[in-house]
């Protein structure tokens, strides 16, 4: 029979057959040594006492004394006379490396690192979180604790339909807007129940999101398709030749070129839409974050019957709070519901209040404008050190052009053998070709003072100043 003991102590589950022929002391002893050396119990944690395992697990204390001294005899328990009963550090460790689960030694510490995608975490908004968070657990009804619709709180889905209506001329309303936990996830529910419409294929720019989009796209049982993108956009001829009738886009600033989608390449782009009945997922990505240019529309805006917009906090906020939204036509609306039910019945609803409440106060545009502030002081720190950088409009990552004849590998090798560490272009096309040989610089988690020395410590090999 499994006994649990909970309380005082550690949770730990132990089998005790009470019909076998081996006796119940050999039993405990048996098991928690196999707990010890599989590091279910680690190294200085403390055991309940021999009288509340005793009657747990309705045994008598002198066996469990028994067994306690019988694991310190062996080194896998200590106890001081007065204190609890302890895992000895020595026994965890051989079980650690024993289960090939230790950690390998630390890479050395780079002087800076310009990986992209991650904001400063910093200067995560841990007050104003911890202040939405306590507001919602002081003010909500008990009825917020329970499971909540699948496709959101209604009032985070009508405050965020309001806020994208405002800052993305989004033709967004409450009834449209679905709450994911980031916009991996909606770009995986949409696109399963894409291809259970049918839909065979998907198109994604290149360079772009390679990985996620392969990744989502597999998962969903649907062909992955690249298609070029140029100084304007995606390429709207090459999408048509794809035999594609969906794609997915990130036009307030492609990812990773940093190009802004041009006005006609819009308009091109929500033609072949409705010609070809194709539907269009617009990651809407670094749209919070826009410097020396014309705020861009979101594209759902101009054809929201055949637009999906996905958004997410992991840029504005932080990545780890996994919330995201997904703003639909009504045609796709209640199947992506479904599918969002079934992957894991609604994103977490004190999260959603707490976005809420940190929307209708305020803060949260308090928090982009103050991040605004750190990221355009960085991109200023790039353009001076780096030669050759486009893609700044917007957003916390540039690229930054090689000389011709230059090895993309090598220069990114030699940065990090100097603790720098740089990321080429070839990670985001589809080829992972190295032509033409370029970076891409992300700044977001990159202090100041780190961004200076890496990129004067760099500088050769980038062709800086
Ligand atoms: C192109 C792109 N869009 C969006 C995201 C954000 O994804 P999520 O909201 O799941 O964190 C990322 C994350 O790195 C990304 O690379």
């Amino acid at each position: 029979m499994p006994v649990e003991w909970a309380g005082w102590g550690p949770q730990l589950l132990l089998e005790l057959d009470r019909t076998s022929a081996t006796p119940l002391r050999s039993q405990v002893e048996h098991q928690l040594r196999v707990a010890i050396r599989a590091g279910r119990l680690a190294a200085g944690e403390r055991l309940p006492s021999s009288r509340v395992l005793a009657a747990h697990l309705g045994l008598s204390r002198g066996l469990i004394q028994d067994c306690y001294a019988q694991l310190q005899a062996e080194g896998y328990l200590t106890a001081h006379t007065g204190s609890a009963t302890r895992v000895a550090p020595m026994a965890a460790g051989k079980a650690a490396r024993a289960s090939g689960r230790h950690r390998p030694p630390a890479p050395k510490p780079l002087i800076a690192d310009f990986s992209s995608g991650v904001p400063d975490l910093r200067l995560a908004p841990r007050q104003d979180w911890a202040w939405a968070i306590g507001q919602v657990c002081r003010t909500a009804p008990n009825v917020a604790f329970d499971y909540g619709p699948p496709n959101g709180d209604p009032r985070l889905r009508e405050v965020l339909a309001a806020y994208l209506r405002r800052v993305r001329a989004a033709d967004a309303y409450p009834n449209q807007v679905l709450i994911c936990t980031g916009v991996a996830q909606g770009l995986g529910l949409v696109l399963r129940v894409l291809a259970d419409r049918g839909h065979t294929r998907v198109a994604f720019e290149d360079p772009g999101a390679v990985r996620t989009v392969r990744d989502a796209a597999r998962s969903a049982r649907i062909d992955p398709v690249p298609v070029p993108v140029d100084e304007h956009g995606i390429d709207v001829a090459a999408l048509a030749r794809s035999r594609s009738r969906v794609a997915v886009v990130t036009p307030a600033h492609q990812w990773p070129t940093g190009v802004v989608m041009a006005p006609e390449r819009r308009h091109e782009l929500l033609a072949w839409a409705r010609e070809h009945d194709g539907i269009v997922l617009e990651d809407d990505y670094d749209a919070e974050f826009r410097y020396d240019r014309d705020p861009v529309g979101a594209l759902q805006g101009l054809a929201p019957d055949r637009v999906v917009s996905l958004g997410t906090v992991s840029k504005s906020l932080a990545p780890a709070l996994r919330l995201g939204w997904a703003v639909l036509p009504p045609a796709l609306f209640d199947d992506v519901t479904a599918a969002k039910s079934v992957a894991d019945r609604g994103t977490s609803g004190i999260d959603q209040l707490a976005l809420a409440t940190l929307i209708e106060s305020g803060r949260y545009d308090r928090h982009l404008r103050r991040m605004r502030a750190v990221y355009a002081r960085r991109r200023a720190i790039l353009s001076a050190h780096v030669p050759h950088v486009t893609g700044l409009a917007a957003g916390f990552h540039a690229i930054a052009h090689l000389p011709a004849g230059a090895s993309e590998r090598e220069v990114v090798a030699a940065a990090r053998a100097r603790g720098v560490g740089i990321y080429g272009m070839s990670d985001y096309r589809a080829d992972g070709s190295c032509d033409p040989p370029q970076l891409v610089l992300g700044f977001g988690n990159t202090p100041d003072a780190a961004m200076e020395a890496g990129l004067r410590a760099i500088a050769d090999l980038i062709g800086g100043r």
